[in-house]
């Protein structure tokens, strides 16, 4: 396993990442070509970086960070806008009911309310077959100490309550908290948070090879 730095080239594995592991969620059902786009967006703005764990040439698990959310949105209306919102207009054909949910999601950050200078941690996901051997936490905490070097004194994280398998690899980790609970699409989601750096029982453990 190799970590490498998320890159354009990626996205379209981390799509499938994505869409494997938040089945029925409002992103998936946007399509696999949104996602490919938005997920291609990220790597292109200053303001997100992430690492995939790479197992030759298989995206393994992939890990995405916003140094400031708004900044990103902001860059993909910017550069991406066009390209979106064809994908969305076709998922939206077939699917009329997303339309309420583009609304609720345009207030998103609104509502996450992420303080100044707080990294967003914009997902986290394992492919099912490298599930549960431990790497996600560490990509996890090699993450949040990559933001906290960039210069973020806290993080971030927005998760469906019903969302057990990464509540449960979270509460193995020190320092991270519910911070309050939210109502979006429709579902409870928990608002964790943390502050920057974790500590130094946190330091990742180097059995993800750097890259
Ligand atoms: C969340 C996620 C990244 C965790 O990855 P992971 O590799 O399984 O992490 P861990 O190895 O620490 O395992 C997580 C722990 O959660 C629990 N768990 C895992 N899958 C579970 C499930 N389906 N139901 C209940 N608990 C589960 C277990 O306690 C497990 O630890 P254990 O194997 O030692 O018992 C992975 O499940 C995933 O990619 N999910 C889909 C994407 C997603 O929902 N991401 C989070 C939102 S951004």
């Amino acid at each position: 396993m190799e970590l490498t730095p998320f890159a354009p080239e990626h996205a379209r594995q981390v799509a499938e990442i994505h869409a494997e592991g938040q089945v029925g969620t409002f992103l998936t059902r946007l399509g696999l070509d949104f996602l490919t786009t938005l997920y291609a967006a990220m790597p292109q703005s200053p303001w997100v970086f992430g690492n995939v764990v790479m197992d030759g040439e298989i995206v393994a698990g992939v890990g995405v960070v916003a140094l400031d959310t708004d900044q990103f949105f902001r860059d993909v209306k910017r550069h991406h806008w066009p390209h979106l919102l064809w994908c969305v207009a076709r998922q939206v054909l077939r699917h009329p009911s997303l339309i309420g949910e583009i609304v609720q999601s345009v207030r998103y950050p609104a509502k996450l309310s992420a303080s100044p200078g707080e990294a967003e941690v914009l997902f986290l996901g394992m492919r099912r077959a490298y599930m549960r051997q431990g790497i996600a936490p560490e990509l996890l905490l090699h993450l949040l100490n990559e933001a906290y070097r960039r210069g973020c004194p806290s993080a971030t994280a927005i998760i469906d309550r019903r969302n057990r398998a990464i509540r449960w690899m979270i509460a193995t980790l020190p320092g991270i908290y519910v911070d309050r609970e939210i109502e979006l699409h429709g579902k409870t989601m928990l608002v964790y948070r943390a502050s920057l750096p974790l500590g130094e029982n946190t330091q990742m453990a180097e059995s993800i090879q750097q890259n």
